[in-house]
């Protein structure tokens, strides 16, 4: 594969909704959420002053393949999705009244992660490669370089949280250092808590 690794903050606004539609493959909370969500989610994180990642894109096609992201905060980046009150009334609304689960889960893994971040240490808040370029190291790559930049930043541990069933992403970060200090219960998620020194 012949990419090349960028900032996000350098990403071409144009090509958030690329972004937004391969989180929409992924089958965590916020792409059950709905696109529109996903969508402000990434607007928001782009512009976020402590967040950050990077995205791979083809040279041949300019195609994005995949992206990371990460925060010390990361509970910062879902209130802010409240910001707009009339975005997110309207929007919220939607998912109270068709997947009222959704929304409690929700508010339940917002308090979660605040209550697990620690100072001087960074979040792995996603890593996510579109289907057709996994199988190749990219995930390890993307994720990897939230390491280096973090490590260049000053913080001193990064952490993740996955879950039970995902296999290819518990291997990813294993291979890439992190060792799962605990699992537990989070609404209908069981996660597992894995974290690396920087
Ligand atoms: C997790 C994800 C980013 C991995 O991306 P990827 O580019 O396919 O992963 P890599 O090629 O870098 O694989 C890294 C390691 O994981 C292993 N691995 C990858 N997929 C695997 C699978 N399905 N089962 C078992 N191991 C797997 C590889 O063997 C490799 O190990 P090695 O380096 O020791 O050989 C990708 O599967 C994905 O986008 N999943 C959906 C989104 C997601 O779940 N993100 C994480 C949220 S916490």
């Amino acid at each position: 594969m012949n990419y090349t690794l960028n900032p996000l903050k350098d990403l071409d606004p144009a090509l958030l909704p690329r972004l937004a539609e391969i989180q929409m493959g992924d089958a965590g909370l916020l792409s059950k959420l709905g696109y529109p969500f996903v969508l402000r989610y990434f607007e928001i994180a782009i512009k976020d002053e402590r967040a950050f990642g990077f995205y791979a894109q083809e040279k041949e096609t300019n195609e994005i393949m995949g992206f990371s992201l990460a925060s010390p905060e990361p509970s910062a980046l879902t209130t802010k999705l409240t910001d707009n009150k009339k975005w997110f009334l309207t929007n919220i609304l939607k998912v109270l009244f068709t997947r009222p689960l959704v929304f409690l889960q929700m508010v339940i893994s917002s308090i979660t992660i605040q209550g697990q971040m620690e100072n001087e240490a960074i979040e792995c808040i996603y890593f996510t490669v579109d289907p057709k370029f996994r199988g190749q190291q990219l995930g390890r790559t993307l994720q990897t370089a939230l390491m280096d930049e973090g490590r260049k930043r000053g913080y001193k541990k990064i952490f993740a949280s996955i879950e039970t069933w995902n296999t290819a992403s518990l291997a990813a970060t294993q291979a890439n250092g992190f060792t799962i200090i605990k699992s537990f219960r989070e609404g209908v998620y069981r996660r597992h808590r894995l974290e690396s020194k920087l």
